[in-house]
């Protein structure tokens, strides 16, 4: 008999300890303690088989077991309780990581582009992206049968002779035709070429076009405008150096490399051994577009320039694949950070 209540309290102890809800545990109370059939119970129905002695000794012994177990099966409930208390909320369960969304690289370039250039006085301004051969071409002084022009230089064309702009300088004309000078403006945009798309190229991508006609606007001007663009984008350490290049709608034209940001201008793989890095084509707009949007250009004058805003912002945040600008890898896109 002793034995029996030895096994069925170290029974009920393991299974009170084991229970994980109220109800279940409620059910453990019926089968150990409850008044019909409860297993204690059975015991102490069974004292009255026994003779006297063992009737005492059985029913202390009994006794002190059923005590136990109540004790334990109240101290059980209370935990349960605050556990239960605390429900939904698992504090075992990993934190739940939030996302701060950060602005594109090429937006945070662009804006910086545009930041400076207005700080100096230019206006934003935009153009459509579809255009016709008059604004993309030939109001540019870039004539038909030019090779900049045909499907096989590297236009998309659309139906009704319209095509993707293939660079931003038709908003010089657009502008022009609407205002008469000063014009002094800054337009970003997307432009398309037929180019393939590897590490540093890319069928569609970004420009900044500027413009400035006025009277007596010089060369001096649009280099001074320009090194101090290049100062604040690279940092004043860089140096800016002008070369001789080609336009149609540009007179002289010229390209601005700055000293290469990598090496400072000692030469490195990424400025090819040369120590400076293009950033843009530039020069003096060409007096006959300017007699095409019906300037009179004895009396005004201008200088034109074009960027690339994705070799801008690969410069300035040293990165090697123009590609990752388009493939919305968070990983790479969660990187960037307004810098000025
Ligand atoms: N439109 C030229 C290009 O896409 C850049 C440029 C703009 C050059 C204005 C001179 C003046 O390459």
């Amino acid at each position: 008999m002793q034995e029996r209540l030895a096994l069925l309290k170290n029974q009920a102890l393991k299974a009170i300890a084991g229970a994980c809800s109220i109800v279940e545990l409620e059910e453990l109370r019926v089968r150990y303690l409850g008044r019909k059939a409860g297993a204690l119970t059975e015991v102490l129905r069974s004292l009255k088989d026994l003779d006297d002695a063992e009737k005492r000794s059985v029913g202390q012994a009994a006794n002190v077991v059923k005590n136990e177990l109540t004790d334990a099966f109240s101290k059980r409930l209370a935990d349960l309780d605050t556990q239960s208390a605390k429900a939904g909320i698992d504090l075992t369960l990993p934190g739940r990581r939030r996302f701060i969304g950060s602005k594109h690289p090429l937006t945070i370039v662009t804006d910086r582009i545009v930041d400076i250039f207005t700080g100096m006085g230019f206006e934003e301004i935009l153009g459509p992206e579809v255009e016709s051969e008059w604004y993309n071409f030939e109001a540019l002084n870039i004539p038909e049968g030019h090779p900049a022009r045909g499907e096989m230089f590297g236009n998309f064309y659309l139906p009704g002779g319209l095509l993707l702009r293939s660079h931003t300088s038709p908003v010089q004309i657009r502008v022009m035709e609407k205002r008469k000078p000063p014009v002094r403006v800054i337009a970003p945009g997307r432009v398309y070429r037929r180019d393939a798309f590897d590490a540093s190229h890319s069928p569609a991508f970004y420009q900044a076009e500027g413009l400035y006609v006025d009277e007596d606007v010089s060369l001096a001007d649009l280099k001074g405008t320009l090194e101090v663009f290049s100062q604040e984008m690279f940092g004043t350490d860089i140096r800016t150096r002008f070369s001789p290049s080609y336009f149609p709608f540009t007179e002289p034209s010229a390209e601005l490399s700055i000293s290469c940001v990598i090496c400072g201008g000692k030469g490195c793989s990424v400025c090819s051994h040369t120590g400076w890095l293009e950033i843009l084509g530039c020069g003096m707009v060409h007096p006959q577009v300017l007699r095409n949007v019906g300037y009179d250009p004895e009396k005004f004058t201008g200088f034109a320039f074009g960027m690339g805003i994705e070799r801008v912002a690969m410069i300035h945040y040293r990165i090697d694949d123009i590609r990752h600008f388009y493939s919305n890898d968070i990983r790479f896109l969660s990187q960037f950070r307004e810098a000025w």
